[in-house]
């Protein structure tokens, strides 16, 4: 069914803060942070924007696949950070690259880029598409309390795009949406009304940390199954699993329920951190460009978050 990747790209700003930068600024260590996250560094911005990050991520990903921008027909981007709601990350985007193409963003928090993509896969079965952008990018580090611990270590900044085209590679996905918010929560700007009489929240993100941990074990090892058989495929056959780079316990507890061998999950959550919708495909990028990734290959893609929700596909490269 119905796609191609022909190219990918990524941005990460350049500032890096370390567990030692952030020892000195909330009650935490690096020794807690590598054990219990496996977060050595992250990526803080401190001018770019989501929206800039897009941009840069997206020039990559057209240059990769050849692809100029009138050849676009369709740009989606996938994010819970960007500085404003209008225009959108995928509007800035559009105009930044000198393309003409309808352009829209995505919402699922930590899922987002695999509603992105799934949603244009569907564009691509209604026929009449070329090229369609796909971005994740996220500036989380404005929805951090930088004063509590058991977020600002684990959150961070960065985008990963990919150009896919009509082709034979989207074997099976499952989308999947739980919602409520007693388990993540991110409250939107709460405004200025004069006439409002609730209280206005926090503007940051809050997250039960051990219900995530146990949503996000379970929904990986039963939606990767799940897609893999909807393909008449068997895990055996799979080559490389590009999963939300959220905890290394959680990349290890379902290499482990899997059955599978941790070399074939790619993992860079020591660089980046959890970077929500942007963490997928800034490792898709990180194993296409590493050389690993051919042509024929076979990938799966997972994220889960807040939502709750979970995007799991399988592809072939
Ligand atoms: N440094 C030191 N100690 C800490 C820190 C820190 N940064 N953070 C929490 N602690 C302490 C807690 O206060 C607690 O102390 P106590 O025992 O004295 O009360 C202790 O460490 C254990 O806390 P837990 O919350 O039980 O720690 P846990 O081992 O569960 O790790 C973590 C927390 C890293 C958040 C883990 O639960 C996790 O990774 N969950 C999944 C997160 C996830 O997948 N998010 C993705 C979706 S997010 C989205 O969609 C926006």
């Amino acid at each position: 069914m119905a796609i191609k990747i022909l190219g990918t790209g990524a941005y990460v700003p350049e500032k890096i803060v370390t567990n030692d930068d952030l020892a000195k600024m909330v009650d935490t260590s690096d020794e807690w942070i590598t054990q219990r996250v496996g977060i050595k560094e992250r990526r803080v911005s401190e001018t770019e924007t989501a929206a800039d990050f897009a941009v840069n991520a997206a020039k990559e990903a057209m240059a990769n696949a050849n692809i100029t921008a009138d050849e676009l027909d369709l740009i989606i981007a996938a994010t819970i950070s960007a500085e404003n709601i209008c225009p959108t990350v995928a509007g800035t985007v559009q105009n930044r690259i000198g393309a003409t193409c309808p352009a829209f963003d995505i919402n699922s928090a930590c899922s987002g880029f695999m509603f992105a993509l799934d949603t244009a896969v569907s564009y691509i079965a209604r026929g009449n598409i070329r090229n369609i952008l796909v971005i994740g990018t996220e500036r989380l580090s404005k929805l951090v309390d930088w004063d509590d611990r058991s977020t600002c270590v684990i959150f961070a900044d960065g985008a990963g795009a990919m150009v896919i085209a009509p082709g034979e590679g989207y074997l099976a996905s499952k989308m999947f949406t739980a919602g409520g918010d007693d388990v993540i929560k991110i409250p939107a700007f709460g405004g200025t009304s004069p006439f409002y009489t609730n209280e206005k929240p926090a503007p940051y993100i809050f997250m039960d940390g051990q219900e995530t941990f146990k949503f996000a074990v379970n929904k990986i090892v039963n939606d990767v199954k799940e897609v893999i058989e909807k393909a008449g495929m068997t895990l055996d056959e799979i080559d490389h699993l590009v999963l939300h780079q959220a905890n290394t316990r959680i990349l290890d507890f379902a290499a482990k329920r899997l059955k599978i061998s941790k070399e074939k999950i790619i993992v860079n959550i020591d660089k980046y951190g959890n970077t929500a919708a942007a963490s997928v495909p800034i490792a898709f990028n990180e194993l296409a460009k590493s050389g690993r990734l051919k042509r024929g290959d076979t990938v799966v893609m997972s994220a889960f978050g807040g939502g709750l929700s979970s995007g799991t596909c399988l592809i072939r490269y």
